[in-house]
């Protein structure tokens, strides 16, 4: 299994909405932290993630996260 690009080094960090949302988990995307389809092709796989509420969010860009789609602080360590 290949490692994920690193999209950035620091997450992003977003109020989002209510409801369903897809992170991209190969690095990717254009729209980061976001799935644009760019997967296409790889082994990887959007991480699919539903919010109850409006919340503020961090979201991992590094994609080296234990936690997916949220940073862990793993970043850090790059
Ligand atoms: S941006 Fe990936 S762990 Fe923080």
């Amino acid at each position: 299994m290949s490692l994920p690009l690193i999209a950035s080094n620091k997450p992003t960090v977003l109020e989002l909405d209510a409801g369903t949302h897809y992170w991209c988990a190969c690095g990717r995307s254009s729209n980061q932290p976001f799935c644009d389809g760019s997967h296409a092709g790889t082994e990887f796989e959007p991480r699919e993630f539903t919010l109850e509420a409006r919340k503020r969010v961090a979201l991992c860009n590094c994609k080296r996260t234990g936690t997916p789609p949220f940073c862990d602080g793993s970043h850090k360590g790059l």
